[in-house]
């Protein structure tokens, strides 16, 4: 299904509420508590609140392994990495005024500063590709099942997470199966045993699990579950392996959320390199 004009710049618009709301959340730099409330009154935040009502309310146990069986056999669409970067830039209307940055301009500035930095070139890769499974808004996904914070499902949801009281409408919230510490799963059993909420990070770990060290795949699994890696809420499902490749989660993190900047990177003069990229790690077309 296609959506409309009007349903991809909704849906642009909510990625961008969430992306603000973050830094209000997490800011680079911690604020005055005096500055702390300002913003009381502001329209996008009710936004912002709704979008996470609907989230919390419908991100069940069985809701997150239905599409996960609807997903992950990847039978969507097969793309190269630049059309995938097309695609998912489909969702932005050029010629819109109120558009900063596209979501090739996101994916580049996160990527750029990686490589600024002198990290290695698959970090550089994962940078890029991070926000890629956003496209599963425009296979029709609501947008409380593409973005938004990630979390466990199968197990209590920690009060840790942004809004812990919309979990109460939530249908696992009062069911004994879900609503213990460890519910479905055994303590330590790591993550990879663990089902968490469906979005665009789960998507996007899977699209590219066979390509990327385990460094960057944990990157992109985990880069919206900030009840961990800002809270620890959830130490109790992870095991050692976990902790040692989270100190990367954790290294990715600033460049996703920190390194929006008005200045628009060249994406002409970039793509070669990122053509390069992709053609050593990523087969010629990608299955989504
Ligand atoms: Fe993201
Ligand atoms: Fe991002």
């Amino acid at each position: 299904m296609e959506l409309n004009a009007e349903e991809k710049k909704q849906a642009y618009d909510m990625m961008e509420l969430w992306e603000d709301d973050l830094l209000e959340r997490y800011p680079e730099k911690p604020k005055k508590a005096k500055e702390e409330f300002r913003n009381y009154e502001n329209p996008a935040r009710d936004t912002v609140k709704e979008f996470y009502r609907m989230n919390h309310t419908f991100q069940t146990y069985d809701f997150v392994l239905g599409k996960e069986k609807e997903f992950l056999g990847l039978k969507r669409k097969k793309m190269s990495l630049w059309e995938a970067v097309d695609y998912l830039n489909t969702l932005v209307d050029d010629s819109d005024p109120d558009i900063d940055l596209d979501q090739t301009q996101h994916l580049l500035q996160t990527s750029e500063a990686i490589r600024a930095d002198g990290h290695p070139d698959w970090f550089i890769l994962a940078g890029f590709l991070h926000d890629l499974g956003k496209v599963l808004c425009l296979f029709g996904e609501p947008q409380w099942a593409v973005v938004g914070d990630t979390f466990p499902v199968g197990c209590r949801f920690s009060d840790k997470i942004v809004y812990p009281n919309f979990f109460e409408a939530n249908p696992d919230f009062n069911d004994e199966r879900y609503n213990t510490k460890l519910g479905v799963y055994k303590e330590s059993c790591g993550l990879r045993n663990v089902h968490m909420s469906w979005g665009h990070d789960e998507y996007i770990y899977h699209v590219m699990k066979d390509y990327l060290p385990e460094e960057g795949l944990y990157m992109l699994r985990y880069h919206s579950f900030y009840a961990q890696h800002r809270e620890h809420a959830y130490e109790h499902l992870m095991d050692d392996h976990d902790r040692e490749m989270f100190k990367w989660v954790d290294k990715f993190n600033p460049y996703d959320l920190y390194t929006k900047a008005p200045v628009k990177p060249n994406v002409e003069a970039l793509r070669p390199y990122y053509e390069d990229l992709a053609a050593k790690y990523l087969p010629d077309t990608i299955q989504f």
